[in-house]
């Protein structure tokens, strides 16, 4: 299960992203925002971080204008590794080595076909553990 969301700023491109997820098959619950009105990102970044964190959902995708206060604001849940993405590698990679649960996208930033390929790398790469679970443990300290 996928958790989706955006504010008002991410709306356009978190429609898109649902389209995405329906075509490719993935099942995902849309926690808003349903229209372009405006809202807060990060009442909305909660609703999402929840439901990764209580286990609802496995993985999170947030969209706001430039992705980086839904970004801010998922770091703040324990729990939460969230990662802003710009290109495929480094979506690619933050699962890998980062085991990142939340991706954070700017939907003034980038286009529909980059976000979709992005997405798909998010979804699609698995945790590599080995020393990178060592290095993820040791970030997780920090939230003590
Ligand atoms: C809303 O105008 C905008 O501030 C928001 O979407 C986001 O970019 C914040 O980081």
């Amino acid at each position: 299960m996928i958790a989706i969301g955006s504010d008002h700023g991410g709306f356009e491109l978190k429609e898109i992203l649902v389209k995405y997820l329906e075509e490719e098959g993935y099942e995902y619950i849309d926690c808003g925002t349903f229209d372009e009105n405006s809202v807060d990102y990060p009442d909305i970044a909660d609703v999402v971080c929840r439901e990764v964190t209580e286990g609802s959902s496995e993985l999170g995708i947030l969209v706001c204008g430039t992705g980086i206060g839904m970004n801010m604001c998922a770091n703040k849940h324990k729990g939460i590794r969230a990662a802003q993405c710009g290109d495929t590698f480094s979506a690619k990679m933050t699962r890998q080595h980062n085991d990142a649960n939340v991706l954070t996208l700017g939907g003034r930033v980038v286009g529909p076909e980059l976000a979709k390929e992005i997405v798909r790398e998010f979804l699609t790469n698995k945790f590599q553990g080995g020393r990178h679970q060592t290095r993820v443990e040791k970030m997780m300290s920090f939230e003590n």
